[in-house]
This record gives C-alpha cells, sequence and structure tokens, in this order.
C-alpha cells in the first residue's frame, strides 16, 4: 500500500481501514492483517504514556514510536503524527521534524489544521512529503475547546471545515482524518473534496475509518468512546490470563516438567 494506492481507492469507492499503533509487537501482528495503513498517533502521549492530553509528546517519542513501528510492518503504508506545535513554529522547524519522521520510515505525516501554516503544508508536499490533514476536533487544541468535544455543530464552525478541507486539498494533502464532527457533515466534507477522508467519530459518510487501536481491542479500561466499537474484549482475556497465570504460580502447578529443562 502507498499513497498512490490510497487515492486509488476513492476513484475505486473501495473504503479504507486505518488503525493505529505505537510498539513493534501490535505492528507485527497487523503486518498481518488485511489493514490498509497504520498511524504512529500522538496519542501514543494518552495511550503509552498516560497523559490526559496529547501536547506532551515530543519528536523524539514520536520518532521511537516511529521507528518500532516500521520495523514490525515495514510493507505497510505508515503515517506519523507531526506532534504539539512542530508544524506551527515556520517552515524550517516543521521540516526538521517531517524530517526526523520520514528518515524514520514513515511514508507521509499527519499534521492539525491548516489556517497559519498553509505555507508549512505547502512545502512539506512540494519536498515529497506526503501531508494527510486532521480537521474537526484537533487534539492538540483541546485545552482552546475546554475539552474534547464534537465540533462543527454550528453551520459557521461547519462551513469552516469544509472551507479549510477544500484549502487542504488545494495545497496537496493527499487525504484527510475528520475527527469527532457531525455525520452528515463529514459526508459534505467527503462530497467537497476529491482526496479520501477518513473518519473517526464522523460517521459512515467518510472514504475510510480509523480507530486507536487499544480501542478496537478493548484494551482501554478507563474510558470507551462512544464512536468506537470494542471488536474483541483483549482486556478481559488478559485479565483472566494474569489471574490463572498467578494461581498457576502459587499452586505450583507452573512451571510444569515440559516445561523445565532436564
Ligand atoms: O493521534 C491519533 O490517534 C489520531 C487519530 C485519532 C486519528 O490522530
Amino acid at each position: 500500500m502507498s499513497v498512490l494506492n490510497f487515492l486509488k481507492a476513492r476513484s475505486e469507492s473501495r473504503r479504507l481501514s486505518m488503525v493505529t499503533c505505537y510498539d513493534y509487537t501490535f505492528a507485527r501482528l497487523l503486518a498481518k492483517s488485511p489493514i490498509d495503513g497504520i498511524l504512529i498517533g500522538d496519542s501514543a502521549a494518552m495511550v503509552m504514556h498516560g497523559h490526559n492530553s496529547t501536547l506532551a509528546i515530543n519528536v523524539e517519542m514520536m520518532r521511537l514510536h516511529t521507528a518500532a513501528v516500521v520495523q514490525g510492518a515495514p510493507d505497510k503504508f505508515i503515517v506519523a503524527d507531526m506532534p504539539f506545535l512542530s508544524n506551527r513554529k515556520g517552515v524550517g522547524p516543521a521540516l526538521d521534524a517531517a524530517q526526523v519522521l520520514m528518515a524514520t520510515g514513515a511514508h507521509a505525516v499527519k499534521l492539525e489544521g491548516v489556517d497559519g501554516h498553509e505555507d508549512v503544508v505547502e512545502r512539506l508536499v512540494g519536498s515529497g512529503i506526503p501531508v494527510m490533514g486532521h480537521l474537526g476536533m484537533q487534539p492538540q487544541s483541546v485545552n482552546a475547546y475546554g475539552g474534547f468535544r464534537v465540533q462543527g455543530r454550528t453551520e459557521d464552525a461547519a462551513q469552516k471545515i469544509i472551507r479549510q478541507a477544500k484549502e487542504l486539498e488545494k495545497l496537496g494533502a493527499f487525504s484527510i482524518v475528520l475527527e469527532c464532527i457531525p455525520a452528515d457533515l463529514a459526508k459534505e466534507v467527503t462530497e467537497a473534496v476529491h482526496i479520501p477522508t477518513i473518519g473517526i467519530g464522523a460517521g459512515a459518510g467518510c472514504d475510510g475509518q480509523i480507530l486507536v487501536l487499544q480501542d478496537l481491542l478493548g484494551m482501554n479500561v478507563d474510558f470507551q468512546p462512544k464512536f468506537s466499537r470494542k471488536f474483541v474484549d483483549v482486556g478481559c482475556a488478559v485479565k483472566q490470563a494474569i489471574a490463572q497465570y498467578d494461581a498457576a504460580v502459587k499452586d505450583g502447578s507452573f512451571p510444569s516438567r515440559e516445561e523445565s529443562y532436564a
């Protein structure tokens, strides 16, 4: 899968599936799956490091997560997130951040928003770096929103998102993530552009979907977002397995003779 297949999927009306991934072990599993693309999301700050927002992750941390995923799933289409403010300090610093992620093996970068950093998007695209946009609820702006809230509910806010999507397309973005906006608006945005939209909490009218891997596997023990679905309850399986291991150690049934060296 490359950026070309990604674009072709839309013209062939084939839906795209993406998940986040941050580590080698899961990347190995995803490498053997039919998934179309992997995002090393800055959500790693929350999912892997326990922060309450994505703001705490930096380029070096994103490099380490990207390196692990690239090692595990080298044949998958891999997108890496530009961390908080790395795309807001001007073209030079943004190119430096993107260089680190691309040199580590990502095939594209994703960055939130567009207003005020159009020059960055244009320069990245012009430098041969495929750019995925991210509109609607932009987690890096959580403090401005006063929490993780659905965006685009008013007519003005909806029109702004449609305008920004068209702007991203004009600047050369190959795809746009639409996060937590009303389903009708996501469909309207999708119809307004020619590049694939990938939804998360944005209904079924997008060209593809993305979920946080740990959410879809049922590993998020603290919170299940309304828009996510537990396709399996790994969290429950893990708890059971650990309890069985603990009991087997304590009653002396583990390790057995077969599990020991003569
Ligand atoms: O960081 C992330 O996980 C994301 C997805 C929510 C799209 O940006």
